[in-house]
């Protein structure tokens, strides 16, 4: 496999290759494609796009567009929850009969998608071509009512950070389903043991866990989150009311924002394939969201190669706790040149 066939760029190009004939064959739009991370799909139908997730400057949304269209795509999310909301609230742009084509990489869990599909909404699940590793899906539009904004997919749970359980809301595909994360925990351990500072960053805050044990520990301070995922970003808010919540792509989601400290336990992966750019971005532009004396924290697993990243953009790197498994990095002041 070439370097490009296992990145994530390589990935989306190759299962957008593997489609476009199928639906360039499959008749007229008004075509609606979502999470078509290559762009190349929705371009070449002409199509109205949808994802949840922002990429580059293109924001994401939690629905789609409501217009009708007379077909649509989806590019399948690996996540199970993921796929079954994108289905759902794509259904509520495709009239009765009409097909959506759910397509995808036998290792994103393409081979189980029309039968976890088939339902209320869609049916009539049929593999129309399979090629390269991939599989696309045709399923038909029932003619039940779709399901419209996001109360029907809240999730209700609790966390407990120390100070006993307390609710916990999340939506369908977020990272560790709503629960507290074994490495995110390590990193709250260790920061517990720091002083307070004015103003945080939770960099890719998911449902908000970072974002809460800060506020918690220093009700006085100022907290700021930011993911890609639109659904991440309303689950934060209703999490954390009085955090300032950011949707966007890496730090284009704040600006030219400053902050204490930023805190993350980042993304390294991009569907199912290892990824760091979100994490390599993250290290490289925070000093330039970083006030004087300014700290960065983050948790990665111990495979990493997250200290010479590091030690190439800051003057002191120390590891700050680890365990068999992650390690907690805190990095701060400029590198001397
Ligand atoms: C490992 S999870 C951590 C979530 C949360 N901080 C926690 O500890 O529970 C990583 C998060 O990164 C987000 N993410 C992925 N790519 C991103 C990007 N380009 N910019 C911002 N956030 C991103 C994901 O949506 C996910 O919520």
């Amino acid at each position: 496999m070439g370097r490009m066939a296992g990145s994530a760029q390589g990935r989306a190009e190759l299962v957008a290759e593997a489609v476009l004939p199928v639906v360039e064959a499959a008749g007229a739009g008004p075509w609606l494609v979502a999470e078509d991370d290559s762009g190349r799909v929705a371009a070449a139908l002409k199509a109205a796009k949808w994802s949840r997730w922002s990429q580059g400057d293109d924001a994401g949304a939690v629905a789609p567009p409501a217009d009708p269209v007379a077909q649509a795509a989806l590019r399948a999310p690996p996540d199970a929850q993921a796929l079954t909301y994108a289905a759902a609230r794509l259904a509520a742009a495709v009239p009765a009969g009409a097909p959506l084509w759910v397509y995808g990489h036998n290792d994103e869990g393409i081979k189980s998608a029309g039968k976890r599909l088939t339902g209320e909404l869609w049916a009539d699940a049929q593999t129309v071509a399979t090629r390269r590793h991939c599989r696309i899906w045709r399923l038909t539009r029932t003619a039940a009512a779709a399901p419209q904004g996001l109360d029907p997919w809240w999730q209700a749970g609790a966390i407990d950070l120390g100070a006993g359980p307390r609710p916990w809301w999340s939506l369908p595909g977020l990272f560790a389903k709503g629960k507290l994360d074994a490495a995110t925990a390590l990193l709250l351990a260790a920061l517990a043991k720091a002083p307070p500072v004015a103003t945080t960053l939770d960099f890719a805050c998911g449902t908000g866990v970072i974002a809460h044990a800060v506020r918690a520990a220093n009700p006085a301070g100022t907290v700021h989150a930011l993911d890609a995922d639109a659904l991440a970003v309303a689950a934060t808010r209703r999490n954390v009311p009085d955090a300032q919540v950011a949707l966007g792509d890496g730090w284009r989601a704040v600006g030219d924002l400053r902050v204490d400290r930023v805190v993350s336990n980042p993304p390294i992966h991009a569907g199912k394939l290892e990824d760091f750019a979100v994490l390599r971005a993250l290290v490289h532009e925070a000093p330039a969201h970083l006030n004087p004396k300014g700290e960065l924290w983050l948790v990665v697993q111990r495979q990493v190669p997250v200290e010479s990243l590091l030690a190439q953009v800051f003057g002191r790197v120390d590891l700050a706790d680890e365990d068999t498994r992650f390690r907690v990095w805190r990095a701060d002041g400029p590198k001397e040149r």
